[in-house]
């Protein structure tokens, strides 16, 4: 096993900057995307990693690549965790680890899952509108729980709104969230557990300026945050055992609020990030990779699993949320400064643009609802 390989899909400037990356590092191990041309149970690939970008998308991918972690390849993300995460357990998990997220309901999918039948939800009774219009307030979020790429996300002002959103939702389980009113809004890698890049993030900018945005809390109170977010990303990823992962927070009063921290193959493209963060994530990402690939020991399991996963194999139970911890301000790498620009009126009831923020559904065609 010494070789490194990438699984991709539609993406063209990460996979080749990664290999070429990892390539011109001279380790013992050659990079290169990953051929496929059978796939035998039980049988070893020759990669000692594989940074998967795209099995979210090719159920196929996904079971290769458990049979390769099976035979000791260090697969990028752990495939297991990977296909058993969605975004309410990761809120949830979220409010163990005490990292501040809005306050989150799971609603049923408002049309029934294929081959299910009215008798099929016994145990379901009518949702309790006014409870949870009560608890989550004005405007609110709906998303689904699963997926990404901004798709079926819809802002809402009134009841009348949500209703109407959530006709449209077919059969995605969706989160009905508190929206955050944020005066900052950040987008953070997270590779092999330890390298933080925050980036300031323009969510209401159109695709491709929402990178073109700089912090606007500054001074103590920015180093502090900074600080904050670093230390929330790596709570959040150790909780949930993601080697390459982006935490994206809006910062209300001072404080940064997780909003989506379940994206496993995360957008790294050149276009929509920029050159200097692109040079991060492909630098990060290739010695995560040659890291990994030294540490994997033959015929074990070399993934990574988080301490939600281990605490509960090591009989220690559910995560105890943790007092808030007071630590120092940590250097942090920071995104390329770039020239402000005059954020855009988010649009009000109204689905949000659902441009790909992620790599994630981008082989995928938009369900039909
Ligand atoms: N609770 C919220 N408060 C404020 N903005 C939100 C909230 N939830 C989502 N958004 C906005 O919608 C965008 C898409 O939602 P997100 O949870 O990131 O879904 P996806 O996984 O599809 O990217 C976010 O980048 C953010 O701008
Ligand atoms: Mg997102």
């Amino acid at each position: 096993m010494k070789k490194i390989g990438i699984l991709f899909g539609m993406e063209r400037s990460f996979p080749h900057a990664f290999v070429d990356r990892v390539n011109e590092k001279q380790s013992d191990f050659q990079a290169e995307f990953v051929s496929i041309d059978r796939v035998e149970q039980g049988v070893a690939t020759d990669y000692a990693v594989i940074i998967d970008r795209i099995s979210q998308d090719v159920p196929f991918y996904k079971a290769f690549l458990k049979n390769a972690a099976l035979t000791g390849t260090a697969v990028v993300n752990n495939p297991f965790w990977w296909s058993a995460d969605e975004k309410f357990f990761n809120n949830a998990l979220a409010v163990h680890l005490g990292v501040p997220v809005p306050k989150t309901i799971l609603l049923p999918s408002k049309e029934r899952p294929d081959d299910t039948r009215h008798e099929s939800f016994s145990n379901l009774q009518h949702m309790n509108w006014d409870s949870i219009f009560n608890r989550i307030g004005f405007p609110a979020f709906m998303k689904p729980h699963s997926g990404g790429g901004w798709k079926s996300v819809y802002k809402v002002d009134n009841p009348d709104e949500m209703f109407k959103a959530y006709d449209e939702t077919g059969q995605l389980v969706m989160l009905y969230q508190e929206a955050i009113d944020f005066t900052d809004y950040f987008r953070c890698y997270c590779i092999g557990g330890k390298d933080v890049l925050i980036m300031p993030y323009e969510p209401r900018n159109p695709h491709h300026l929402r990178y073109a945005t700089e912090m606007k809390t500054t001074g103590d109170a920015g180093k502090k945050l900074m600080a904050t977010m670093k230390d929330y990303v790596l709570k959040l990823n150790h909780g949930l055992g993601y080697d390459f992962n982006t935490v994206e927070f809006a910062v209300r009063d001072g404080v940064p609020i997780a909003i989506d921290f379940c994206n496993p193959a995360p957008d790294a493209d050149v276009n929509s990030v920029g050159q200097s963060n692109f040079e991060w994530v492909v630098e990060a990402a290739a010695n995560m990779a040659i890291e990994r690939a030294k540490q994997v020991q033959k015929g074990k399991d070399n993934l990574t699993w988080g301490t939600f996963v281990r605490g509960s194999i090591a009989g220690s139970g559910l995560i105890q949320p943790q007092a808030e911890k007071k630590s120092p301000p940590a250097p942090v790498a920071m995104g390329e400064p770039v020239k402000e620009l005059k954020p855009k009126k988010a649009e009000k009831n109204s689905k949000v643009e659902a441009k790909s923020d992620k790599v994630a559904k981008e082989d995928k065609p938009k369900k039909k609802k």
